[in-house]
C-alpha cells in the first residue's frame, strides 16, 4: 500500500516507518517538525535504504493537507501527529484542542473528498481514566481522562467513530498504546524529547549518560507490591509491528471501527525498570523518592488478548530488550539527533 504517515518523523512514527518499508509499503511522512528533528529523515533512510519523501508542514493547515492529497494518491493513512505531554496540556489546553482536534479534522476531510479509507489512528491507555478495572478492556465505558491532552484522545476516538459509521468505505483503527519505551536495535532512531524528560524511560536514560543528576521516583507508597506505580511498557519495535497488522487487517475487515489496545499485558513498576536499566548499563544509578505526581494512576496495564487474536500480534520484547535497546540509542546519542 501507499501509506501517509502523520507524525512519521516523531518517536513511534520513525520505528513505525521503518517496518512499513520492510513490509512491502511505499510511505511518505507528512511532519511539521513541532516535536522531531529533520536529521531523524537521514537516519531512516539509510536503515531502510530509501528515499522518503517528505512533506514539512501543520496539519492544522487545510489548503495544505487538501493539496497534498490532491496532488498524490494514498491507500491509507497512520495518523501519529499530535501533542502529547500530558502536564503541559493542562498549562496551554487550547494548543493541544486545536492542533490536534484541527490536524485530525484536516486529514479526514482530505481523506473523505479523495476517496482515502483506511485509518490507522494513535490513540492512548489514557482513555480508559481513573475507573476502568484492570485490566483494561477495550469494550470499556464510558472513556474519559484527566487531562486536556488525554480528553483530545476521546474526543477524536468519538469523532472517527461516528464518521466511520455514516461512511460504508470507511475503516478506521483506533490503536490504545500503553508505555511505548525503547529503541530501534541498530541505536540510530529512538526517542529524542526536548527539554526535560516527562517520561520515565527517557529520564532514567538520561541519568544514566549524565545529562541529569538523578532519578526522583514520584511516590513510594502506592498499593503495589514495591509501593511504585506499575505501567505496561512496550517496545516501540512491538508497536510500529502492531501498526503494521493493524493496517493489513483494515484492508480486509468489514467492522468501520476496530479498536485494539496495544500493550503487553504485565504491570512494571518503577524501581523494577530502574533497576532493569543498571543491569543494561551495568552500574547503580541515583535516585531519590519525592511526592506523588498528580494525577498518576497506581496501577494501569492492557488486557492485549483482542489485538493478539484478531491481528495475530503479540509483543516479543522484555523489560531487559527495553532497557538495553534504549541504553544503546542514548549513549550512541547522548543529545539526542543534534549530538
Ligand atoms: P512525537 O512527538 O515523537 O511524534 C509526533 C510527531 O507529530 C512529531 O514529529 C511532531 O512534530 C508531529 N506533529 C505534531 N503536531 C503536528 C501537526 N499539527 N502537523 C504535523 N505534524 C505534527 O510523539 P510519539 O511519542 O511518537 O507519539 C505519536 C502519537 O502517539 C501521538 O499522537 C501521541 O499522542 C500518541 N501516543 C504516544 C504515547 C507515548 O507515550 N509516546 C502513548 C500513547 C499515545
Ligand atoms: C511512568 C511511571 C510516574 C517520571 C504517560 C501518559 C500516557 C501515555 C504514556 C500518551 C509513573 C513514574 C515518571 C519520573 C517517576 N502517553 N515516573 N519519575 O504517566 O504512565 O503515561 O505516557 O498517551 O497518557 O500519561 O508514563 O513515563 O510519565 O510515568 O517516578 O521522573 O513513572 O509516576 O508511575 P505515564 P510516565
Amino acid at each position: 500500500m501507499r501509506v501517509l504517515v502523520s507524525g512519521g518523523a516523531g518517536y513511534i512514527g520513525s520505528h513505525t516507518v521503518v517496518q512499513l518499508v520492510a513490509a512491502g509499503h511505499d510511505v511518505v511522512i507528512v511532519d511539521s517538525f513541532a516535536n522531531s528533528k529533520p536529521a531523524v529523515i537521514g537516519r531512516l533512510e539509510a536503515l531502510t535504504g530509501r528515499h522518503l519523501p517528505v512533506h514539512a508542514f501543520d496539519l492544522t493547515d487545510r489548503d495544505k493537507t487538501e493539496r497534498l492529497f490532491a496532488d498524490e494518491a494514498f491507500d491509507a493513512v497512520i495518523h501519529f501527529a499530535g501533542l502529547k505531554a500530558v502536564g503541559e496540556s493542562a498549562q496551554i489546553p487550547l494548543e493541544y484542542y486545536e492542533n490536534n482536534l484541527d490536524s485530525t479534522f484536516s486529514l479526514v476531510r482530505a481523506m473523505r473528498r479523495h476517496g482515502v479509507n483506511l485509518l490507522v489512528f494513535s490513540s492512548s491507555a489514557t482513555v480508559y481514566g481513573e475507573h476502568a478495572p484492570l485490566p483494561y478492556r477495550e469494550d470499556y465505558a464510558p472513556l474519559q481522562s484527566s487531562s486536556p491532552y488525554g480528553r483530545t484522545k476521546v474526543m477524536i476516538e468519538h469523532v472517527l467513530s461516528d464518521v466511520a459509521a455514516a461512511d460504508p468505505q470507511m475503516r478506521v483503527a483506533l490503536l490504545r498504546y500503553f508505555n511505548p519505551v525503547g529503541a530501534h536495535a541498530s541505536g540510530t532512531i529512538g526517542e529524542d524529547p526536548q527539554g526535560i524528560p516527562n517520561n520515565l524511560m527517557p529520564f532514567i536514560a538520561q541519568v544514566a549518560v549524565g545529562r541529569r543528576d538523578k532519578l526522583t521516583v514520584f511516590g513510594d507508597d502506592y498499593p503495589t507490591a514495591d509501593g511504585t506505580c506499575e505501567r505496561d511498557y512496550i517496545h516501540v519495535e512491538d508497536l510500529a509491528a502492531g501498526h503494521v497488522a493493524a493496517l493489513n487487517k483494515l484492508a480486509s475487515t468489514q467492522e468501520p471501527v476496530s479498536i485494539w489496545n496495544l500493550g503487553t499485558g504485565q504491570g512494571t513498576s518503577v524501581m523494577e525498570m530502574l533497576h532493569a536499566f543498571e543491569r543494561a548499563v551495568g552500574r547503580e544509578l541515583p535516585y531519590d523518592v519525592g511526592p506523588r505526581r498528580a494525577g498518576d494512576q497506581p496501577q494501569s496495564w492492557a488486557d492485549p488478548a483482542k489485538a493478539n487474536a484478531e491481528l495475530g500480534w503479540q509483543t516479543c520484547k522484555t523489560i531487559d530488550d527495553m532497557c538495553a535497546d534504549t541504553w544503546r540509542w542514548q549513549s550512541a546519542n547522548p543529545t539526542g539527533y543534534e549530538g
